[in-house]
């Protein structure tokens, strides 16, 4: 099978698809034949060891000091069952499921191992790979922090970055919970954001939310330029700041700060409850996969491409499906 390497941290030219053994699924596993991936903006941080700020050591850690040590990075796959190792029960060859390895990485492959600590969910009938693949990284991202950060009905929810992948999944989610959403994004994406359900749109290049005198119950960053300390005096009393993305130092300060959420709990996000229930909510028509482009895999270096431009708009989808 084919898998796209990154065997050196670097810019998306790195990437490099070469051939390589088909696993064989152990006891509790599986394997999925892989119809659509994503390149996120964690693959992309991944590949080219790009930091919020102060965290090089820590991803160097985590990651590999060198190199990646899991050099097929990707983080969600949409595809068909077509192995199944013993002791799996509740699937069969031939589903087509939602899996997540979380970061042990390895969907940017021809097929992929889930193994028993992963994630497999059955991707209802009327949804396609690619809607499929477009709802996890951002979906599950917003559900884990609006949890944690207590989102309700009648909150006046900011959210900054509105437009990519975790702002897109958080507009639809936020109405869906009866907030009022602010979405900040440029004004080239405002039709987009407002068709998706924001009540109010911001474009940052020409106005500035932290200088408005309107305040809000939760701001969520997801682009980094919003940091707590920029924002605070935007909060209502009591108010909390979901800080999807923050440097060493915001991560830091932001411990002992009481109005700062930022569960760091992978399992909480990457959930079979949370994947089931965003293809659950996209299967009814009640939330929308927003996709960017869709890049035959042969292409995914300019996947990483548009992903490190950092306009993306929803998702960049990679499809192993010919045509
Ligand atoms: N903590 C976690 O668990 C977690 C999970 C997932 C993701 N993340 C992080 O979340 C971040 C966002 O991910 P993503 O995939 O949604 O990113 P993305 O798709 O690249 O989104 C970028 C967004 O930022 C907006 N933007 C660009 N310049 C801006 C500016 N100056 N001011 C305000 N907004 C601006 C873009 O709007 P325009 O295109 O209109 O300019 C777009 O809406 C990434 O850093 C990722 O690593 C964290």
């Amino acid at each position: 099978m084919k898998a796209a390497f990154v065997e050196k941290y670097g810019p998306p030219e790195v990437v490099q698809i070469r051939e390589t053994p088909r696993p064989l699924p152990g006891e509790g596993e599986i394997l999925v034949k892989s119809h659509a991936t994503t390149v996120n903006s964690g693959d992309a941080r991944v590949r080219a060891l790009r930091d919020p700020g102060g965290m090089k050591l820590l991803m160097r850690f985590a990651l590999g000091f060198t190199k990646p040590k899991q050099p097929v990075i990707g983080f969600d796959v949409a595809g068909e069952v077509a192995e199944i190792g013993v002791g799996v029960t509740g699937l069969k060859v031939g589903d087509r499921v939602l899996a997540s390895n979380r970061f042990k990485f390895g969907c940017h492959a021809e097929y992929v191992l889930i193994d028993s600590d992963g994630v497999a969910v059955k991707i209802p009938d009327n949804l396609t790979y690619i809607d499929a693949i477009a709802l996890p990284f951002g979906g599950a991202t917003s559900l884990v922090f609006f949890e944690a950060g207590g989102l309700k009905a009648g909150d006046a929810l900011l959210i900054n970055g509105a437009s990519g992948a975790v702002g897109v999944m958080a507009i639809q989610l936020a109405k869906l919970m009866g907030a009022e959403v602010t979405a900040v994004c440029s004004g080239a994406n405002a039709a987009l954001v407002r068709e998706l359900g924001a009540d109010h749109v911001i474009d940052y290049t020409t106005n500035d939310f932290t200088g408005q005198s309107t305040r809000y119950d939760l701001i969520m960053d997801t682009h980094g330029n919003a940091p707590y300390a920029r924002v605070r005096h935007v909060l209502k009393p009591g108010g909390r700041f979901l800080m999807v993305i923050g440097n060493l130092w915001e991560m830091i300060s932001g411990g002992w700060q009481k109005a700062v959420v930022s569960p760091r709990d992978d399992k909480a996000a990457v959930s079979v409850k949370n994947y089931a229930y965003l293809l659950d909510l996209a299967s009814k028509g009640e939330i929308k996969p927003v996709v960017d482009h869709v890049y035959p895999f042969p292409d995914i270096v300019e996947a990483h491409r548009r992903v490190d431009g950092g306009h993306k708009v929803g998702s960049v989808v990679v499809s192993f499906d010919e045509n």
